[in-house]
């Protein structure tokens, strides 16, 4: 067994203990440090063991004394230097818990989300306006809820004409005493935009109207019951049809190529006369004829054709003055025309094969 401490001993391997304790970092340190300083190995406790070599009792009273104080200034050093520890840890830890949420996380670290687009719908209508903008014409908006006056009357569609058999849509009963429904055309904007025109004094008029419209339609291939339209007026004075199969034919090339071109073909609508369908070559076989064509070489687009007289009397401008063409077709066909879409239902279906492709 060792001698026991002498007084200057004892004091460095307290001072050595004491910066021990004090330089301890984490808890676990600390534990680890105060449980081999009261361990049977720990000079401290050899030098408690060997008290019993001291034969003067007072001496051994002393030097026992001595040996516990130390031992409890070295406890009391380990105390306080366990709850500074705890604060730091504590403290540690909530930092590292801490969200940012005004953080902006490093590129390399998101999740790819992906980041949307406009859908293939409003891409054709913004493209579409583009070109007859560059033409000269202005973009107008009408009412996707109509009264029946401007659905159909004015348009020189009374009730009971057949021409209402493929206009059919949803109605709205708002307990008015017209009849208000869902639009089946853009066309009634026509009569928006002429009834403002001739209050505000602002004729001639040269506008495309893009809009959503409704009908009865069980969805196919090449139909939806919801689906989109412009129309385009022009008024003025001397319009002919000259002007109308330049504009379309102008278009035509602008919006789908140089190598594809439109041909009008005789029609029926109430709102025109003459009245005509207009066709483009078949964007698939570029007019070769193929399946999606009937082998004919052209795809119909929409109609056109001189407003009616009746049309104009509706809203209140003489037809011996003015004269203008209308047209008006589908913007979704353009989009299924000219991105080769088989099915027009992908444009609603939300299939992400789809929507990724555009
Ligand atoms: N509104 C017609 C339809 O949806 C298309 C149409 C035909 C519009 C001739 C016109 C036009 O402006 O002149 O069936």
């Amino acid at each position: 067994m060792s001698a026991p401490l002498d007084d200057g001993a004892l004091a460095s391997l307290v001072s050595e203990a004491l910066l021990g304790i004090e330089a301890q970092e984490h808890l676990s340190g600390l534990d680890e440090l105060a449980s081999r300083l009261r361990g049977k190995d720990s000079p401290f406790i050899l030098a408690r063991r060997s008290l019993g070599q001291i034969e003067d009792l007072e001496e051994r009273k002393a030097a026992g004394a001595r040996v516990g104080a130390a031992l409890e200034q070295l406890s009391a050093a380990v105390e306080e230097r366990r709850a500074a520890l705890m604060v730091l840890e504590r403290a540690a830890q909530l930092e590292a818990d801490r969200l940012d949420l005004t953080e902006l996380v490093p590129r390399s670290v998101r999740v790819p989300l992906g980041r949307g687009q406009t859908h293939l719908v409003t891409q054709t209508r913004r493209s579409l306006e583009e070109v007859f903008v560059a033409m000269g014409f202005v973009v107008h908006e009408g009412p996707e809820v109509e009264t029946d006056w401007y659905n159909f009357e004015a348009l020189n569609i009374p009730p009971g004409h057949p021409a209402r058999d493929m206009y059919d849509t949803m109605y709205v009963d708002l307990g008015l005493p017209e009849t208000v429904l869902l639009r089946t055309h853009t066309s009634p904007t026509q009569i928006h935009l002429l009834e403002a025109a001739v209050a505000h004094g602002t004729l001639p008029v040269h506008a495309v109207m893009p809009g959503r419209c409704y009908r009865l339609d069980t969805p196919d291939a090449r139909h939806l019951p919801v689906f989109h339209q412009i129309e385009g007026l022009v008024v003025d004075k001397g319009i002919t049809f000259g002007d109308l199969a330049g504009v379309i034919e102008t278009f035509t090339a602008a919006y789908f190529g140089p190598e594809i071109h439109s041909r009008l073909r005789p029609a029926y609508f109430p709102f025109t006369e003459p009245s005509a369908e207009f066709e483009i070559t078949c964007t698939i076989c570029h007019g070769e004829g193929c399946r999606t064509c009937s082998r004919t070489g052209w795809i119909e687009l929409g109609g056109c054709g001189m407003v009616d007289p009746a049309v104009f009397e509706a809203v209140g401008i003489d037809p011996a003055e003015y004269s203008g063409f209308a047209f008006g077709f589908g913007i979704d066909r353009c989009a299924q025309m000219r991105h080769g879409i088989a099915d027009m239902r992908a444009l609603v279906e939300n299939d992400l094969r789809f929507a990724r492709q555009l």
